[in-house]
């Protein structure tokens, strides 16, 4: 593998961000750098030539037992516990805003590291996660209990909400910092330390927070950042010093940490797979229909847990939407996160082109339909790019109209009745999102109460906001991320009663 020297580092990353580039990644626990105990370190790759960008430290188990003694330290004893509310509503102010300060080194580092396109990275990603940190920051001083109307006289009852103790939070790499602050949000709203985990893919920017974290003020011990692989993600998961377990990422590690969460009766919340339907109904307004079904796939390159990745037409439309589809997916501008022309970035890793690839000859092979793409592209790069592929099928039993395939490929296919694409669109393990195109509010909101799936989106796709919950009905997680729900995954009710 060749490696990017700090001089030939893309002409395109300002100075903030090549300086950050170019220094140590160590780990983050409590104040120190330390490298991993065992001096193990990992690279982390630029997608789009399959260079090295930086060595970083791969957390083990020995780091995991000091990142939780740093965690439970300043949860139990340390400053984080005898802050009050207000206390924490302004240190994740403070954090919301320096991100954004720091937002196109903060998307710079995310576009080179994940492959994304910088202008995505920027708007989706880094605004997205300071506006997160901006709405749970309002939470600490609403944390109310209740005094309750119990029977027996003479008694004071009520309830306290306390944080739940010390998370291991452990994310993904389609939206790295993104995720982060999905999952630092609530936790520290709540009260909670962590123990943040980034993937293995991506580890630079969860770094970059967690340094931001402590130059904004956080107490140490407050948000830890242990980089590694899956390894140091089961490590977390089995330390017996973690109270709570949030997890984004494939369905099979979701089970694997269930499973283990179960037995060890640790809190758990998980945003799993997808393989989310869409519908365009007869009545739709067509151009607005096909726009956003292209989004709802090709977005983030398809690297969408939420992405509209089954596609149901009406069979007399359907030969004209196909059209337009391919059409657009044909005329995708593929390149580097970094080219501000780009539209669509590499996929994260040759692991994630080569798995997307089998899919589609396996597509291929099962005799789907090949109406665009299904190709690896800009292989001169040495990135790994796919091209933005669709089939069209006519039965929902080959693997690619199943299986989540986390790349830029459609799956399209005819109906006939509502009746018929509701039972077809819910016939998945799945059920995370869905979409239904109509102009037609009862059709609308039938289909709406149909679809098996957390969140479902009527003439639009993929929308997100930290108020709203997010999450999967079935395999495809447990619980709620956003707003209250998000919030009470990371809380405790105690309830107190007191002889008068
Ligand atoms: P993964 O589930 O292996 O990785 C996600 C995170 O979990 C990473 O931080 C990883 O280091 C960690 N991890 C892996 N094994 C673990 C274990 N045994 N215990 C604790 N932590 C563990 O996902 P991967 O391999 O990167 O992608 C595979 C597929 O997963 C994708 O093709 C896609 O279908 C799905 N995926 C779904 C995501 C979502 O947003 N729901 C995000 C990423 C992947
Ligand atoms: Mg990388």
């Amino acid at each position: 593998m060749t490696t990017i020297s700090p001089d030939t580092l893309p002409d395109a990353l300002g100075a903030p961000a090549r300086e950050f580039i170019s220094g140590t990644h160590r780990l983050l626990i409590g104040a120190e750098r330390p490298e991993a105990a065992d001096g193990r370190t990992f690279a982390t790759v630029d997608p789009a030539t399959g260079r090295e960008i930086a060595q970083v430290s791969q957390g083990g188990a020995e780091d995991v037992t000091r990142a939780v003694v740093a965690a439970r330290t300043a949860f139990a004893e340390g400053p984080w516990s005898s802050l009050p509310a207000s206390g924490r509503e302004q240190l994740m102010l403070a954090l919301a805003q320096a991100i954004e300060d720091h937002d196109q080194e903060l998307a710079e580092i995310e576009s080179l590291d994940n492959g994304k396109p910088v202008g995505l990275a920027k708007y989706v990603d880094v605004r997205g996660a300071a506006a997160h940190l901006r709405y749970f920051a309002g939470w600490p001083t609403k944390i109310e209990g209740g005094v309750l109307p119990v029977s027996a006289p003479n008694m004071l009852c009520y309830t306290r909400r306390e944080a739940v103790g010390v998370c291991g939070q452990i994310i993904p790499w389609n939206f790295p910092l993104l995720m982060a602050c999905w999952k630092i949000g609530p936790a520290l709203a709540a009260g909670c330390t962590t123990i943040l985990k980034p993937a293995e893919q991506t580890p630079l920017s969860a770094l970059r927070l967690g340094e931001l974290a402590l130059e904004v003020g956080f107490p140490p011990g407050v948000l830890n950042v242990l980089t590694g692989d899956g390894e140091t993600g089961a490590a977390l998961v089995d330390d017996p010093g973690i109270d709570k377990i949030a997890f984004t990422g494939s369905t099979a590690v979701g089970r694997e940490i269930g499973a283990k969460a179960g037995r060890a009766l640790k809190r758990v919340t998980l945003e799993l797979g997808g393989k989310s339907p869409n519908v365009i109904l007869p009545d739709a307004d067509l151009d607005a229909a096909i726009k956003g079904s292209y989004q709802a796939i090709y977005f983030n390159s398809g690297q969408a847990c939420n992405a509209g990745s089954r596609l149901f037409v009406p069979a007399e439309r359907f030969d004209e939407v196909m059209g337009a589809l391919a059409e657009q997916a044909d005329a995708a501008r593929l390149g580097p996160g970094l080219d501000p022309q780009t539209q669509l970035g590499p996929l994260v890793s040759a692991e994630q082109r080569d798995r997307v690839m089998s899919y589609i000859d396996s597509g291929r092979e099962q005799g789907a339909e090949l109406l665009a793409g299904g190709e690896t592209a800009l292989s001169d790069s040495g990135g790994y790019f796919v091209s933005p592929t669709l089939f069209s099928v006519t039965s929902d039993e080959l693997r690619i109209a199943r299986e989540e395939i986390f790349g830029p490929v459609l799956v399209a296919s005819p109906y006939d009745t509502l009746e018929e694409v509701a039972r077809r669109a819910n016939e998945s393990e799945y059920g995370l999102a869905a979409g239904v195109w109509t102009r037609d509010l009862s059709s609308a909101h039938r289909l709406a109460s149909m679809l098996r799936a957390g969140s479902v989106y009527v003439n639009t796709w993929g929308l997100v906001d930290p108020s709203a919950p997010f999450g999967g009905f079935k395999a495809s997680g447990i619980g709620r991320e956003h707003g209250h729900d998000g919030l009470d995954a990371y809380l405790e009710t105690k309830t107190v009663w007191t002889a008068l």
